[in-house]
Protein backbone atom coordinates (compact mmCIF):
# COMPACT_ATOMS: atom_id res chain seq x y z
CA UNK A 1 0.00 0.00 0.00
CA UNK A 2 1.49 3.17 -0.99
CA UNK A 3 -1.04 6.15 1.06
CA UNK A 4 -0.28 10.19 0.36
CA UNK A 5 -1.50 12.20 3.01
CA UNK A 6 -2.05 15.83 2.27
CA UNK A 7 -2.40 19.06 4.01
CA UNK A 8 -1.45 23.14 4.18
CA UNK A 9 1.33 23.19 6.55
CA UNK A 10 -0.15 22.32 10.40
CA UNK A 11 -3.15 20.34 9.17
CA UNK A 12 -1.64 17.56 11.31
CA UNK A 13 -0.34 15.19 8.55
CA UNK A 14 2.97 14.49 11.21
CA UNK A 15 0.14 13.77 14.27
CA UNK A 16 -1.87 12.02 11.88
CA UNK A 17 0.91 9.87 10.59
CA UNK A 18 2.97 8.58 13.99
CA UNK A 19 -0.59 7.03 14.56
CA UNK A 20 -1.63 5.67 11.19
CA UNK A 21 1.95 4.07 10.91
CA UNK A 22 1.31 2.18 14.65
CA UNK A 23 -2.31 1.53 13.73
CA UNK A 24 -1.74 0.30 9.63
CA UNK A 25 2.02 -1.07 10.61
CA UNK A 26 3.65 0.87 8.01
CA UNK A 27 6.68 2.57 7.40
CA UNK A 28 6.10 6.74 7.62
CA UNK A 29 8.17 8.88 5.64
CA UNK A 30 8.09 12.40 5.84
CA UNK A 31 10.13 14.55 3.53
CA UNK A 32 9.83 17.62 5.53
CA UNK A 33 11.57 15.22 8.70
CA UNK A 34 14.39 13.70 5.91
CA UNK A 35 15.37 17.31 5.22
CA UNK A 36 15.70 18.66 8.73
CA UNK A 37 17.79 15.27 9.57
CA UNK A 38 20.06 16.37 6.70
CA UNK A 39 19.79 20.21 8.35
CA UNK A 40 20.80 18.57 11.57
CA UNK A 41 23.70 16.42 10.05
CA UNK A 42 25.24 19.66 7.72
CA UNK A 43 24.97 17.80 4.70
CA UNK A 44 25.21 19.43 1.00
CA UNK A 45 21.61 18.66 0.71
CA UNK A 46 21.11 20.15 3.77
CA UNK A 47 22.53 23.73 3.72
CA UNK A 48 20.91 23.89 0.29
CA UNK A 49 17.27 23.21 1.95
CA UNK A 50 17.42 25.36 5.07
CA UNK A 51 17.62 28.67 2.53
CA UNK A 52 14.41 27.28 1.24
CA UNK A 53 12.48 25.96 4.28
CA UNK A 54 13.33 28.54 7.31
CA UNK A 55 14.63 32.05 4.80
CA UNK A 56 11.66 31.95 2.29
CA UNK A 57 9.41 29.24 3.51
CA UNK A 58 9.41 28.40 -0.31
CA UNK A 59 9.67 24.45 -1.67
CA UNK A 60 13.56 22.77 -1.89
CA UNK A 61 14.04 22.56 -5.63
CA UNK A 62 11.84 19.05 -7.18
CA UNK A 63 14.94 17.70 -8.60
CA UNK A 64 16.60 17.63 -5.31
CA UNK A 65 13.16 16.06 -3.24
CA UNK A 66 12.69 12.99 -6.12
CA UNK A 67 15.98 12.22 -5.59
CA UNK A 68 15.91 12.26 -1.44
CA UNK A 69 12.31 10.63 -1.96
CA UNK A 70 13.48 7.75 -4.14
CA UNK A 71 16.15 6.73 -2.57
CA UNK A 72 14.70 6.38 0.61
CA UNK A 73 11.71 4.69 -1.15
CA UNK A 74 14.35 2.06 -2.71
CA UNK A 75 15.80 0.51 0.46
CA UNK A 76 13.91 -2.43 1.92
CA UNK A 77 11.84 -1.58 4.86
CA UNK A 78 9.81 0.38 2.43
CA UNK A 79 8.68 -3.09 0.32
CA UNK A 80 6.05 -3.36 2.14
CA UNK A 81 4.32 -0.20 2.58
CA UNK A 82 4.72 3.42 3.14
CA UNK A 83 2.85 6.19 4.57
CA UNK A 84 4.42 9.47 2.48
CA UNK A 85 4.07 12.94 4.74
CA UNK A 86 4.76 15.83 3.08
CA UNK A 87 5.33 14.61 -0.16
CA UNK A 88 4.14 15.04 -3.16
CA UNK A 89 3.71 18.38 -3.23
CA UNK A 90 4.28 19.83 -6.70
CA UNK A 91 2.59 18.30 -10.28
CA UNK A 92 6.27 17.12 -11.11
CA UNK A 93 6.98 15.64 -7.93
CA UNK A 94 3.77 13.47 -8.16
CA UNK A 95 4.56 12.25 -11.75
CA UNK A 96 7.69 11.22 -10.95
CA UNK A 97 6.35 8.81 -7.77
CA UNK A 98 4.42 7.57 -10.53
CA UNK A 99 6.78 6.29 -12.43
CA UNK A 100 8.82 5.20 -9.66
CA UNK A 101 6.24 3.09 -8.48
CA UNK A 102 5.53 2.03 -11.84
CA UNK A 103 9.04 0.80 -12.31
CA UNK A 104 8.10 -1.78 -9.34
CA UNK A 105 4.60 -2.54 -10.68
CA UNK A 106 3.38 -0.42 -7.95
CA UNK A 107 1.16 2.47 -7.71
CA UNK A 108 -0.79 4.76 -5.07
CA UNK A 109 -3.28 3.88 -3.52
CA UNK A 110 -5.19 5.91 -1.65
CA UNK A 111 -4.55 10.37 -1.57
CA UNK A 112 -6.31 11.59 1.93
CA UNK A 113 -6.41 15.28 1.87
CA UNK A 114 -6.69 16.94 5.67
CA UNK A 115 -8.63 20.45 5.42
CA UNK A 116 -8.48 23.01 7.87
CA UNK A 117 -9.26 26.78 7.78
CA UNK A 118 -6.35 28.63 7.52
CA UNK A 119 -6.60 30.48 11.15
CA UNK A 120 -6.66 27.57 12.64
CA UNK A 121 -3.39 26.79 10.45
CA UNK A 122 -1.29 29.31 11.51
CA UNK A 123 -2.53 29.38 15.38
CA UNK A 124 -1.10 25.59 15.56
CA UNK A 125 2.20 26.23 14.19
CA UNK A 126 2.80 28.83 16.44
CA UNK A 127 1.91 26.72 19.52
CA UNK A 128 3.95 23.96 18.13
CA UNK A 129 6.40 22.12 20.14
CA UNK A 130 8.77 18.69 19.11
CA UNK A 131 10.38 16.25 21.14
CA UNK A 132 14.44 16.48 20.17
CA UNK A 133 14.91 12.45 20.68
CA UNK A 134 11.62 10.85 19.50
CA UNK A 135 9.88 13.45 17.47
CA UNK A 136 6.59 13.32 19.17
CA UNK A 137 4.34 16.72 18.76
CA UNK A 138 2.82 18.62 20.91
CA UNK A 139 0.85 21.49 20.58
CA UNK A 140 0.71 24.11 24.13
CA UNK A 141 -3.27 24.48 23.91
CA UNK A 142 -3.95 21.42 21.71
CA UNK A 143 -1.71 18.65 22.78
CA UNK A 144 0.11 19.84 25.82
CA UNK A 145 3.18 18.03 27.62
CA UNK A 146 2.40 17.15 31.40
CA UNK A 147 5.21 19.06 31.69
CA UNK A 148 6.20 22.40 29.32
CA UNK A 149 9.24 21.78 27.82
CA UNK A 150 9.51 18.28 28.67
CA UNK A 151 8.31 14.82 26.21
CA UNK A 152 5.90 12.61 28.02
CA UNK A 153 7.07 9.72 26.16
CA UNK A 154 10.89 9.98 26.48
CA UNK A 155 11.44 12.92 28.74
CA UNK A 156 13.12 14.71 26.11
CA UNK A 157 13.69 18.89 25.55
CA UNK A 158 11.02 20.10 23.56
CA UNK A 159 11.96 22.88 20.68
CA UNK A 160 10.50 25.23 18.25
CA UNK A 161 10.80 24.84 14.36
CA UNK A 162 12.48 27.77 12.73
CA UNK A 163 10.41 28.04 9.91
CA UNK A 164 7.18 27.61 12.60
CA UNK A 165 6.97 31.78 13.25
CA UNK A 166 4.21 33.48 12.24
CA UNK A 167 6.21 34.92 9.48
CA UNK A 168 7.22 31.83 7.71
CA UNK A 169 4.11 30.16 8.32
CA UNK A 170 2.22 32.29 6.61
CA UNK A 171 4.73 32.18 3.70
CA UNK A 172 4.53 28.65 3.51
CA UNK A 173 0.67 28.72 3.83
CA UNK A 174 1.07 30.73 0.23
CA UNK A 175 3.41 28.15 -1.07
CA UNK A 176 0.69 25.59 -0.63
CA UNK A 177 -2.08 27.29 -2.05
CA UNK A 178 0.08 28.39 -5.42
CA UNK A 179 2.31 24.60 -5.75
CA UNK A 180 1.08 21.91 -3.82
CA UNK A 181 -2.90 22.40 -4.40
CA UNK A 182 -2.82 21.99 -8.40
CA UNK A 183 -1.83 18.08 -6.93
CA UNK A 184 -5.16 17.55 -5.27
CA UNK A 185 -7.30 18.52 -8.38
CA UNK A 186 -3.92 15.30 -10.19
CA UNK A 187 -5.57 12.80 -7.74
CA UNK A 188 -8.95 13.59 -7.51
CA UNK A 189 -8.72 13.51 -11.42
CA UNK A 190 -7.40 9.75 -11.07
CA UNK A 191 -10.21 8.96 -8.47
CA UNK A 192 -7.76 8.54 -5.86
CA UNK A 193 -8.44 11.40 -3.69
CA UNK A 194 -10.62 11.25 -0.25
CA UNK A 195 -10.76 14.43 2.09
CA UNK A 196 -11.22 14.69 5.68
CA UNK A 197 -12.60 17.49 7.69
CA UNK A 198 -8.76 18.36 9.84
CA UNK A 199 -10.30 20.61 12.40
CA UNK A 200 -11.72 18.04 14.98
CA UNK A 201 -10.06 16.24 17.49
CA UNK A 202 -7.13 13.83 16.44
CA UNK A 203 -8.91 11.16 17.51
CA UNK A 204 -11.77 12.03 15.10
CA UNK A 205 -9.44 12.86 12.11
CA UNK A 206 -7.83 9.21 12.95
CA UNK A 207 -11.15 7.72 12.68
CA UNK A 208 -11.94 8.96 9.65
CA UNK A 209 -8.93 8.85 7.97
CA UNK A 210 -9.20 5.29 8.75
CA UNK A 211 -12.94 5.35 7.13
CA UNK A 212 -11.32 6.29 4.07
CA UNK A 213 -9.41 2.96 3.79
CA UNK A 214 -11.52 1.02 4.35
P1 LIG B 1 7.07 19.82 6.37
O1 LIG B 1 7.89 19.39 7.50
O2 LIG B 1 6.40 18.80 5.52
O3 LIG B 1 6.05 20.89 6.88
P2 LIG B 1 4.55 21.28 6.43
O4 LIG B 1 3.96 20.64 5.26
O5 LIG B 1 4.62 22.77 6.39
O6 LIG B 1 3.67 20.71 7.52
P3 LIG B 1 3.92 20.72 9.05
O7 LIG B 1 4.89 19.68 9.43
O8 LIG B 1 4.22 22.15 9.48
O9 LIG B 1 2.45 20.40 9.57
P4 LIG B 1 1.73 19.01 9.79
O10 LIG B 1 0.61 18.90 8.81
O11 LIG B 1 2.69 17.87 9.86
O12 LIG B 1 1.08 19.30 11.21
P5 LIG B 1 1.41 18.66 12.67
O13 LIG B 1 0.86 17.29 12.74
O14 LIG B 1 2.83 18.89 13.07
O15 LIG B 1 7.97 20.72 5.38
C1 LIG B 1 8.79 21.73 5.89
C2 LIG B 1 9.54 22.41 4.75
O16 LIG B 1 10.39 21.45 4.09
C3 LIG B 1 8.67 22.97 3.62
O17 LIG B 1 8.22 24.27 3.92
C4 LIG B 1 9.63 22.93 2.43
O18 LIG B 1 10.54 24.00 2.47
C5 LIG B 1 10.40 21.64 2.68
N1 LIG B 1 9.77 20.47 2.02
C6 LIG B 1 9.21 19.37 2.66
N2 LIG B 1 8.72 18.50 1.76
C7 LIG B 1 8.96 19.05 0.53
C8 LIG B 1 8.65 18.66 -0.80
N3 LIG B 1 7.99 17.52 -1.05
N4 LIG B 1 9.02 19.47 -1.81
C9 LIG B 1 9.70 20.62 -1.57
N5 LIG B 1 10.01 21.08 -0.35
C10 LIG B 1 9.65 20.30 0.69
O19 LIG B 1 0.45 19.60 13.57
C11 LIG B 1 0.69 20.98 13.72
C12 LIG B 1 0.29 21.43 15.14
O20 LIG B 1 -1.11 21.27 15.29
C13 LIG B 1 0.93 20.59 16.26
O21 LIG B 1 1.25 21.42 17.33
C14 LIG B 1 -0.18 19.59 16.67
O22 LIG B 1 -0.10 19.21 18.04
C15 LIG B 1 -1.44 20.40 16.38
N6 LIG B 1 -2.56 19.56 15.93
C16 LIG B 1 -2.51 18.52 15.03
N7 LIG B 1 -3.74 18.00 14.85
C17 LIG B 1 -4.58 18.71 15.65
C18 LIG B 1 -5.99 18.65 15.91
N8 LIG B 1 -6.80 17.76 15.31
N9 LIG B 1 -6.52 19.54 16.78
C19 LIG B 1 -5.73 20.49 17.40
N10 LIG B 1 -4.39 20.58 17.20
C20 LIG B 1 -3.83 19.71 16.34
MG1 LIG C 1 4.77 17.66 9.58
Amino acid sequence: MIIILVGAPGAGKGTQSDILRERLGMLHISSGDLLRDNVKRGTELGKIATKYMVDEGSLVPDDLIIDMITHRLAMPDAESGVLLDGFPRTVPQAEALDDALDLKGKMVNAVLYIKVEDDVLINRLSGRWICKTCGHIYHEKFAPPKVPGVCDIDGGELYQRPDDTRETAVKRLVVFYNQTRPIIEYYRERGLLQEVNGDQTVEKVTQDLLDCLR
